[in-house]
């Protein structure tokens, strides 16, 4: 295989644990669409992630819980068909993994019609996460804020504070991992919590507000493009406040998060 074909070839699960055994970062990014696909693919993102927080940016609504399977399967075949290199996550929606037999059907579609290469579910779901895995699909899990649990955790906020809390989301996360899910997203937990589970895991783990120490980062596209409506939140950064387009900032960030600059202590809890 020539150097060319090997540049542009898509990355793999094998990939992203490598990357976390030499210490190397993870960029990863959302996406929802073809234009910014190939974008985000040629700035060397590694990982786009179809994330439901498409039910807040693309389709105006004020939380996830509106997303359905359709909705992810469409913009999973968008994100999917125009990147080259980028390995594709894609969130499974609210409702969507009740049970093992229903996460299976659903995850294959985001696979088989969405072109998905790992599904991505909120919580620790270990006995769905298990079910998944043994049928060969690769699982992220999600821990801390819970974005589609907003209703039962009473708003947006800050998870593993106090010390009982930082203990079951470690507990969690370990779980996650005996139960054979690849990546882990710690989605607004203090930094030092992050810290020690990305220590104990030998999976990647990707933070969004969870601080530098993660061996990757994710950040929602609109949010760090400055176009999302609303206050961007304290974990997110305005990349476009000094770049001349949008790739000059998407490279910004990817440059930033492989070189462990991104997220500064501002950013983080
Ligand atoms: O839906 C999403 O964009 C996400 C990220 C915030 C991690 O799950």
């Amino acid at each position: 295989m020539s150097l060319y074909a090997d540049a542009l070839k898509t990355l793999t699960i094998s990939d992203l644990a490598a990357m976390k055994r030499a210490g190397e970062k993870i960029s990863c990014l959302t996406a929802y669409d073809a234009s910014f696909s190939a974008l985000l693919d040629r700035a060397g993102i590694d990982v786009l992630l179809i994330g439901d927080s498409l039910g807040m940016v693309i389709q105006g609504h004020d939380s996830t819980l509106p997303v359905t399977v359709s909705d992810m399967v469409y913009h999973s075949r968008s994100v999917a068909t125009a990147r080259k290199r980028a390995f594709v996550v894609t969130d499974l929606p609210f409702a969507s993994y009740a049970t093992p037999e229903q996460a299976l059907l659903n995850a294959a579609s985001l696979m088989q019609a969405g072109g998905a290469q790992m599904v991505k579910l909120e919580g620790a779901k270990i006995e769905v996460i298990r079910f998944l895995v043994d049928q060969g699909i690769p699982v992220c899990g999600h821990l801390g804020l819970l974005p589609q649990s907003v209703n039962r955790l009473g708003g947006y906020k800050v998870q593993g504070r106090e010390a009982q809390q930082a203990r079951q989301i470690v507990a969690d996360a370990e779980k996650i991992e005996q139960a054979g899910a690849s990546l882990l997203v710690l989605e607004c937990v203090p930094s030092g919590l992050a810290a020690e589970i990305s220590q104990r895991l030998s999976i990647p783990t990707i933070g969004i507000g969870a601080g530098v120490d993660c061996d990757g980062q994710v950040l929602v596209l609109y949010d760090m493009l400055n176009i999302s409506t609303g206050k961007r939140p304290r974990f997110s950064k305005d990349f476009m406040a000094d770049a001349s387009s949008i790739e000059e900032a998407v490279r910004h960030y990817h440059q930033a998060v492989k070189s462990a600059q991104f997220p500064a202590a501002e950013h983080s809890y």
